[in-house]
């Protein structure tokens, strides 16, 4: 048996986690033969609600969860904590951007940052979820002067997937058989799906799809406007289920590596490539191996996509602006 996976949760009795918990206690995320310890943390608040998360997490006897720990104390949460899922956050409601959050949650990551810096493991790896979160993830990481920023990450799965989706019932094809999109940018209406180098049973998806229109006045707008029309056809209530399958999924590739001949979309820290800054959490194409994610770097880009994405580059600073 290997040695047990301590997985930090935040927001740990809300509705994305609700979903999240028990796929990762089903060994969903980290394999079928990974132990886990579930370090669960929520507001004091909330901490009533997690009576019946744990009794229905026990009900499931699932065998690769060893232990169950919940806690309103971020040291005991984060400590030696392997994996940190920073979902914990308000959710917007309708006709809010994302950014309209910064105010209520922004502080929540500066206190997390300095803990996990404080007491996870050195080589922890960490996703932020909660919205906004890519200026989240840099609150974090502002804090956490010890942690390697390429330690830190920022959920685009949820946005990758999307597109996924909508390009496999255009063209008719099995998800399986799409590859290669890219969502650039921020976790927000200005970030820019891009089926420029995508691919479809390995050929071009832009030619396959051959329809401009449907490209920028359904597929474009559509990724970009996804997670208020969720909102609204949900009645008030933001992706839950589908954002904890994105964690999985992005948690998976980080950790076991993404497929051969494809990439995935990952907030992670700019380093200057394609002209966006260095510094600031961007959704970039890049592939996994070892652990380790690296940037797909050199793809052509044409300049009006060049302009799509430095309008999301120039969001984020404006989002940096309204902390500092
Ligand atoms: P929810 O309201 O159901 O749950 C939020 C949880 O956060 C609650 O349990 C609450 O007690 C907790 N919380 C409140 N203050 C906290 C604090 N200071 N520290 C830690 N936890 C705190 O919301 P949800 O639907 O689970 O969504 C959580 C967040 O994830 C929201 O910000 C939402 O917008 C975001 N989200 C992001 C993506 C993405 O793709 N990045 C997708 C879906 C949702
Ligand atoms: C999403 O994309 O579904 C989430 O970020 C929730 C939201 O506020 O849109």
């Amino acid at each position: 048996m290997k040695p047990p996976i301590r997985i930090a949760v935040t927001g740990a009795t809300g509705q994305i986690t609700y979903s999240l918990l028990f796929r990762i206690a089903a060994g969903d995320m980290l394999g079928y033969d990974q132990p886990v310890i579930l370090q669960l943390y929520d507001i004091t608040e909330a901490q009533h609600v997690f009576k019946g998360t744990v009794m229905e997490l026990n009900d499931c006897a699932f065998p690769l969860l060893k232990q169950i720990i919940t806690t309103d104390n971020l040291e005991i949460a984060f400590g030696d904590a392997d994996i940190a899922l920073l979902v914990g956050a308000r959710p917007r409601g309708e006709n809010m951007e994302r950014k309209d959050l910064l105010a209520a949650n922004g502080s929540i990551f500066i206190q997390q940052g300095k803990m996990l810096n404080a007491v996870a493991k050195k080589n922890i790896k960490i996703l932020v979820v909660g919205n906004p979160a890519n200026t989240n993830a840099w609150i974090a990481l502002k804090n956490a002067p010890d942690l390697d920023p390429r330690n830190f990450s920022s959920m685009l799965r949820l946005d990758h997937n999307r597109a996924l989706s909508q390009v496999a019932q255009k063209v008719n094809a099995p998800v399986s058989e799409v590859k290669r999109i890219i969502v650039w940018g921020n976790h927000s209406s200005t970030q820019f799906p891009d089926l420029s180098h995508a691919l479809v049973k390995d050929q071009k998806a832009l030619s396959l799809i051959n329809d401009p229109n449907w490209i920028e006045g359904s597929f474009i707008p559509t990724i970009q406007d996804r997670g208020a029309a969720i909102i609204k056809a949900r009645q008030g209530k933001s992706s839950a289920a589908s954002a904890a399958n994105a964690i999985i999924n992005h948690m998976q590739d980080w950790i076991f590596g993404t497929k051969e001949n494809d990439w995935v979309s990952m907030g992670v820290i700019s380093t200057g490539c394609y002209d966006i800054p260095s510094g600031l959490f961007y959704g970039f194409p890049v592939t996994c191996s070892n652990g380790q994610y690296k940037i797909v770097e050199g793809l052509e880009i044409n300049p009006s996509n060049y302009k799509r994405m430095q309008k999301s580059y120039q969001e984020l600073i404006t989002e940096q602006g309204m902390i500092q």
